[in-house]
């Protein structure tokens, strides 16, 4: 997916952070040179002047003569500079920020002390952090208040913001621990920082964007986002004039809004809903329109006043448009399933507030006023969907299937005067009838085919 002529960001950078993270761990290490070379610099570590950087440091490492350090079975702050024999208990004091030292076990110790005069190089056993506990642990000592009622989400936003701010002051602090790790939250803001600065080249506007689309998957991450104004800065990237920028803020909105209700909340009120129906609406490469139509269906989806709001900005023309034109019947089916989605979810909305009432009187109140099928209906959604029946791929006529089911209701007297759609209907249903049957002689019982017979047939006999 990444376009053609842009470096391979991703993969290196990513796999070696994640590795160090994914274990969800962090080591205090002696040899912070390599390590926080690692951690801090994960974009450059994929070109040769880091890797001659990585491999001088580790030289470095090799031939620097430590001091060691001479642990007892008390803790012990340790210096920077100290080596600390293998098998020795390391820790970060979380409230001072030192490292401290003890021994771990003699036995152990006297074992490691073997492997050391052997000249093997040391072995650091180290106690390991989440980076998590370094956030909080960071922020407790830059504020020295009480951070554990992160549950509030107002507050913990509040928080972030706070972190954010000193944030050189941060990375001082991580200098002075001789521990460096740079957080999703410092990755996401040099990220923006890149994606937001006129000095960055087109190239690495879209790499940091592609990388961005990885981080916000995580709803803490899309939140936090929101709290230093990055989310801003990528809805405003899709009025960018280089369609690749469209394209990929597109792309990391996609997944931001996804699931998320207060991003997809903070986004309508940012103007990302028109800002897409914009592109949308415009002439565009393929690949942005389907990454917007992406972002779309985001943010409209279980956010029924985005719904609304789809409506009255006149959401519902512009897919129309863009179903009719030539040569984007994937853009076509994408469409029909979102409105399949959509349709959907308001009707089983209001079915569960009718058997569970446990929906808020408000979300039922909203989707009350999505007034989908009428437009629908009124913007000739029943016959355009009967057209795309026409289509070739079975899967896409599995899509306009369903949604021709869910309109039903709707659109049955149009679809009953609609001479054309049952000849599709008719013809698809000996197709299939074709296709069902040579699935069962290869002993498939219930297979697709037989499936898509089953919703043809049913169609024809609502018709009838
Ligand atoms: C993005 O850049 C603009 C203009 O340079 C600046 O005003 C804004 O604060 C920046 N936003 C962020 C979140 O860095
Ligand atoms: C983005 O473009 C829209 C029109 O498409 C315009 O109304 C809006 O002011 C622009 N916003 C920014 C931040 O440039």
């Amino acid at each position: 997916m990444l376009p053609p002529g842009l470096p391979p960001f991703r993969m290196a950078p990513r796999g070696l952070l994640l590795g160090l993270l994914m274990a969800s761990c962090f080591t205090v290490c002696l040899s912070h040179q390599s390590l926080g070379f690692a951690l801090t610099n994960p974009e450059k570590s994929s070109t040769k002047e880091a890797e001659k950087k990585e491999a001088i440091a580790e030289e470095e490492l090799e031939s620097e003569v430590l001091e060691v350090f001479d642990p007892t079975h008390e803790w012990q702050a340790l210096h920077p500079g100290q080596a600390v024999p293998a098998g020795s208990h390391v820790r970060l004091n979380l409230q001072t920020g030192a490292r401290e030292v003890k021994l771990q076990s003699d036995d152990q110790f006297r074992n490691n002390l073997k492997g050391l005069k052997k000249g093997r190089r040391l072995n650091i056993n180290t106690n390991t952090y989440t980076s998590q506990d370094l956030k909080s642990a960071l922020a407790k000592f830059k504020e020295g208040a009480d951070m554990e009622s992160f549950k509030e989400d107002k507050e913990r936003q509040a928080k972030v913001k706070q972190l954010f701010r000193p944030i050189e002051e941060l990375k001082k602090d991580f200098a002075e621990l001789n521990v460096v790790i740079e957080t999703d939250m410092q990755i996401m803001v040099r990220l923006i920082n890149k994606f937001n600065s006129s000095s960055s080249s087109l190239e690495e506007k879209i790499a940091a964007l592609f990388d961005l689309e990885y981080y916000v998957h995580q709803m803490d991450n899309a939140q936090d986002l929101l709290s230093f104004g990055g989310l801003q800065v990528v809805i405003n990237g899709l009025n960018s004039t280089e369609p690749l920028v469209k394209e990929y803020a597109a792309f990391v909105l996609g997944a931001a809004f996804s699931s998320n209700p207060k991003v997809q909340v903070e986004a309508i009120e940012g103007g990302a809903l028109q800002k897409l129906l914009v592109i949308l609406a415009t002439e565009q490469p393929l690949a942005a329109k389907k990454k917007v139509l992406f972002a779309l269906c985001s943010l409209l989806r279980h956010f029924p006043y985005a719904q609304q709001q789809f409506l009255k900005l006149g959401g519902l023309q512009v897919l129309r448009s863009l179903v009719q034109d030539k040569g984007t019947d994937v853009l076509a089916v994408r469409v029909v399933t979102l409105l399949y989605d959509l349709v959907t979810e308001k009707m089983f909305a209001e079915e569960e507030a009718e058997l569970t009432r446990d929906m808020s009187p408000q979300k039922l109140q909203q989707y009350r006023q999505v007034h989908l099928l009428p437009s629908l209906q009124e913007q000739g959604w029943c016959e355009i969907t009967a057209r795309l029946l026409a289509l070739p791929e079975h899967d896409a006529r599995e899509k306009v299937l369903q949604t021709l089911g869910a309109l039903l209701a709707t659109c049955r007297d149009r679809y009953r005067q609609d001479l054309q759609l049952s000849q599709t209907l008719s013809s698809l249903q000996a197709e299939y009838q074709a296709l069902a049957a040579l699935e069962l002689q290869e002993g498939e019982e219930d297979g697709y085919f037989r499936e898509l017979l089953g919703s043809i047939t049913s169609l024809l006999k609502e018709l009838r």
